[in-house]
């Protein structure tokens, strides 16, 4: 399988292309001082380099445990993993000694105006990983493996399992609403584009320099009511989202790679004002710097209690400031009429660590 480097000046799995397997967990640190925290992101960070790398797992007698679950057999294939790891705000709590080196862009999620989160269990944490892979069985290795490694240093505390689906015919895969999701994006493979949007850039000095070379990252669980959106006509479900549903073309276009032109809809006759990509984007000059990396996956648990489909995205978003760029765009999107059919269940703010070099360097090296 393909492998991704997990060593460089930011992080892997954040302006990586979309694997299709995804794990989103959080976990509380339960180390209880500064020592178990750096020998915690040691541990973490000598097995994201062993288990991106792959090869062959050690050889155990038969009486011991074995060194490794076997869900991958032997030799572990790479398949594209990437493991992506941030920290929240709680870690700067008085546990550790850190208040003085929190990011002050780093805030706890609000509980925003459309959100279903009273009584989540599925909120916040002080580390987070974003586990992807090409199957998702490599994803599930790789989290036994890290968990195994860190137990008396950190608890899991919630897990949000993600898939992406093939594209069909072409393009952006398919949300469970049926539309095409992840057509608009930042082009941050242009490093111009990156630097100005999705890393931490000069705002951090002093104490907080060590951040430079992150990215924040929203995770939101985000229920979609399919039954009842499956009783929408295509016409209101369109001017919903703002593009086709069989093309992923903007209302005001044919192909779905073609730009929506809103300024010369200004009322919004044919791309509704209150349409979800016009509120996510609405492409002045002011907005531009308020572009978000969006890397969400779908998600399917199951039945709720009285027979619905549990079903919806683990949206998930990268960029500079979380102010700046998602919280601007989520105050738009509030009370757009896609609330409806949606419900945010859960979450949080991380901040995804610089990345790491060769080495004796590791995960949070700078604030550690
Ligand atoms: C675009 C669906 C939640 C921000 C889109 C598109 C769809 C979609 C179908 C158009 C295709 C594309 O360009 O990717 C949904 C659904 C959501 C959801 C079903 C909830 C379950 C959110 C949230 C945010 C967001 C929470 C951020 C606060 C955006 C942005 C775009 C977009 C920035 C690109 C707009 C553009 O540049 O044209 N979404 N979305 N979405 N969405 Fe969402």
């Amino acid at each position: 399988g393909r492998r991704f480097p997990c060593e460089g000046p930011h992080q892997a799995g954040i302006t990586t292309q979309q694997q299709a397997a995804a794990t989103f967990a959080a976990f509380d640190v339960i180390a209880s001082d500064r020592a178990g925290l750096t020998a915690l992101f040691r541990t973490l960070t000598d097995r994201v380099r062993a288990l991106t790398a792959g090869g062959p797992v050690p050889a155990t007698d038969l009486v011991s445990p074995p060194a490794d679950s076997g869900l991958l057999g032997g030799v572990l294939p790479g398949d594209g993993l990437t493991v992506t790891v941030g920290v929240g705000a709680s870690l700067f709590d008085e546990r550790f000694g850190l208040a003085a080196r929190k990011p002050a862009g780093l805030t706890t999620m609000p509980v925003f105006p459309d959100d279903h989160v009273a009584g989540s269990t599925e909120l916040h944490g002080d580390i987070s990983l974003q586990i992807c892979a090409d199957s998702r069985d490599t994803v599930m290795h790789a989290l036994r493996d890290i968990a195994k490694h860190t137990r008396g240093a950190m608890q899991p505390v919630w897990k949000a399992d993600g898939f992406l689906p093939a594209p069909r015919p072409d393009g952006a895969p398919r949300n469970q609403l049926g539309f095409k999701d992840g057509t608009s994006q930042p082009a941050v493979a242009d490093p111009r584009v990156a630097d100005a949007l999705i890393w931490t850039g000069d705002a951090g000095t002093g104490a907080t320099a060590w951040a430079r070379g992150g990215s924040y990252q929203v995770i939101r669980i985000i229920r979609m009511l399919v039954e009842f959106w499956d009783r929408v006509s295509l016409q209101e479900q369109e001017t919903m989202i703002g593009r086709r549903r069989d093309s992923g073309a903007p209302l005001d276009g044919t192909r779905e790679s073609d730009p929506p032109d809103f300024a010369a809809d200004p009322r919004g006759l044919v791309t509704p004002l209150d349409s979800h990509i016009r509120l996510a984007n609405p492409r002045t000059a002011a907005t531009a710097a308020q572009r978000i990396l969006r890397r969400g996956y779908s998600y399917d648990r199951g039945l709720d209690a009285v027979g619905d489909l549990d079903v919806g995205l683990v949206f998930c978003c990268y960029q500079q400031d979380v102010r700046r760029q998602f919280e601007a765009v989520q105050h738009r999107l509030a009370g757009e009429p896609l609330v409806d059919y949606v419900q945010p269940t859960g979450g949080g703010y991380f901040l995804a660590l610089p990345g790491f070099g060769p080495g004796a360097d590791h995960l949070a090296a700078g604030l550690l």
